[in-house]
């Protein structure tokens, strides 16, 4: 077809299209299309003179360059990430009418992207850090983001510690150094926020620094919410467990690493057709189950620092996904990929656990910021249906895709169809109020039993040795003695074992325990007179 319409509407070419071409198929031009016989043909005032204001070429090249670098993630910001599909072996339609868990055999594609979390995207793959483990779901119902780590809990349970957390494990704002430098304030924040322990311990365990992101699990950590289409709902976990297994790289074999260790190990893997998978698996408790559990155990759904006990409320595997697909562009389908707790499909919805809650808002904020009004727009991150999608969004900066000439208001005359809401409202958990919702960042003797396990029951010596080593060599990048007896004292509520082997390596007493001492403003519920 040679009709000028043909030939305008081909000029709409898809990702899919550019994605596939080699430079070979491709005619030199400017951005506006225009060909250009060589890149290295500056326009000059005769031989020797100074450049033209009207070389369009040079002046397109190096403005465009001048604008490369978009603001990197706050946090997260270096990261790997592969494409693939989950398939579905297990449907639960009794717990959830998530469409892409409805039937086995239900397959829909999806982007990982895997993370450290506090250092800046040119730092080690191999920071004793978190991993960030997100997965975009693309189902028939919209896309499914699962905004995971590789840890089951977290360092608080009050969002409004987020950002004063996160700018301790970033640079000094006076010296400009990082935690591996100096851990100040590193130990300052965690020795006044104990509620942290259980994640401190993961972080200087092994799992501290995982071998690459194939080799390390992911867990929801928040409890979400399954809803059936009979409007009954059930809290859940998610865990993605590797069938590559686990496996650690110890502090000192960490430095004989290259920086981007996990990035080629995942996309050489995937290169040589080794396709790293995971299982999805869950584990539920219903709302009933979780009064009780709050009332009999002290185990509060909604607080991030805790982990249900899997002997009571056990796994069970929904399906798996497998990366099979490296990236063509790196910048285009992962740099730029967005995630966000709040992309949600009917059939899974957010528990009010606070810090959860939060996180609802805060990604698509940073998204606007970090990528623009119209990050939905990009092949990426643009939701693929089963069916014609569309809404009242138009306009803002970069609006390629800005939904046709359809009508932009609920028009009678154009009128757009809707699907029926499958979730009651009125069905919601709102008589459960655990205390801990009030108090967010009251300690508690709880707090220190999983740690505990951890150390007692989890760990074998070696691996006990090597934690010690690795706290004490991150203690004496302290400054403040202070600060070190207050996070021995912290080490010694869960076992007093660690405190001892610590006060011997570092030298200084740790206080006896955290009763007598306070806490940034936080409830100390471990001093047994102070009044709520
Ligand atoms: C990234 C905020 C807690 C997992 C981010 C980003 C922000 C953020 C602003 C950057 C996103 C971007 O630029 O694309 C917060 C806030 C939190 C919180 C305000 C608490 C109040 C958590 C928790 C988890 C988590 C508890 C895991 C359970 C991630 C992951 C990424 C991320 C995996 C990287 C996403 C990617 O690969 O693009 N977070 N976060 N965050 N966060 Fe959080």
């Amino acid at each position: 077809d040679t009709s000028f319409a043909a030939h305008v509407a081909n000029q709409f070419t898809s990702y899919e299209i550019d994605r596939k071409s080699a430079s070979g198929d491709v005619i030199y031009t400017t951005s506006n299309g225009a060909p250009i016989p060589h890149p290295y043909e500056s326009q000059r005032a005769g031989e020797n003179g100074p450049l033209l204001l009207q070389d369009f070429h040079l002046i397109d090249l190096l403005s465009h360059f001048d604008r490369e670098r978009i603001p990197e993630r706050v946090v997260h910001a270096k990261g790997s990430g592969a494409h693939g599909f989950f398939e579905c072996t297990d449907p639960i339609p009794e717990l959830t009418s998530a469409d892409i868990f409805s039937a086995k055999g239900k397959r829909c594609p999806v982007t990982a992207r895997f993370s450290t979390v506090g250092g800046e995207s040119g730092s080690h793959d191999l920071a004793r850090d978190p991993r960030g483990f997100s997965v975009k779901f693309r189902t028939e119902s919209g896309n499914w983001d699962a905004v995971f780590n590789n840890t089951p809990v977290f360092f608080l349970r009050d969002p409004a510690k987020f950002p004063h957390f996160i700018h301790t494990q970033k640079r000094d704002p006076a010296t400009h150094l990082t935690h591996a430098d100096d851990s100040t304030m590193f130990w300052d924040y965690l020795s006044n926020n104990p509620e942290s322990i259980h994640q401190v311990m993961i972080l200087m365990g092994d799992r501290g620094i995982p071998d690459g992101y194939r080799k390390m699990h992911g867990y929801s950590g928040h409890s979400l919410k399954f809803v059936n289409k009979d409007n009954d709902w059930v809290y859940v976990q998610i865990h993605f467990k590797s069938m590559q297994g686990t496996g650690f790289i110890t502090q000192e074999d960490s430095a004989k690493y290259s920086p981007d260790y996990s990035q080629k190990d995942l996309y050489e893997a995937i290169e040589n057709g080794d396709y790293p998978k995971w299982t999805v698996e869950i584990q539920t408790m219903t709302p009933k189950q979780a009064e009780e559990a709050w009332e009999t155990q002290g185990i509060n759904v909604f607080d991030l620092t805790h982990i249900w006990p899997q002997a009571q409320f056990p796994r069970r595997k929904i399906g798996e996904f497998t990366l099979n697909e490296n990236a063509v562009n790196y910048f285009a389908e992962i740099e730029q990929v967005a995630f966000s707790p709040s992309h949600l499909v009917p059939g899974i919805e957010p528990s009010a656990d606070p810090v959860l809650q939060s996180r609802l808002f805060s990604y698509p904020d940073t998204h606007r910021h970090r990528i623009g009004v119209n990050y939905v727009q990009l092949p990426v991150n643009a939701p693929r249906t089963g069916f014609r999608h569309g809404n009242f969004q138009r306009d803002g900066g970069m609006a390629f895709y800005n939904q046709g000439g359809r009508s932009n208001y609920l028009s009678s005359i154009d009128p757009i169809q809707f699907r029926p809401r499958s979730v009651d409202l009125d069905k919601t958990h709102s008589d459960f109020t655990g205390r801990a919702v009030t108090f967010l960042s009251e300690i508690r003797p709880e707090d220190f039993n999983a740690p505990r396990a951890l150390w007692q029951k989890v760990w074998d010596e070696p691996a006990r040795e090597r934690f010690i080593k690795n706290v004490s060599g991150k203690m004496e990048l302290c400054k403040k003695k202070e600060i070190i007896r207050r996070q021995i004292a912290i080490f010694r509520e869960v076992d007093e074992d660690i405190a001892t082997r610590l006060e011997k390596v570092t030298g200084e007493k740790g206080y006896d325990g955290i009763a007598n001492l306070e806490f940034n403003g936080i409830y100390n519920g471990m001093t047994k007179d102070v009044k709520l």
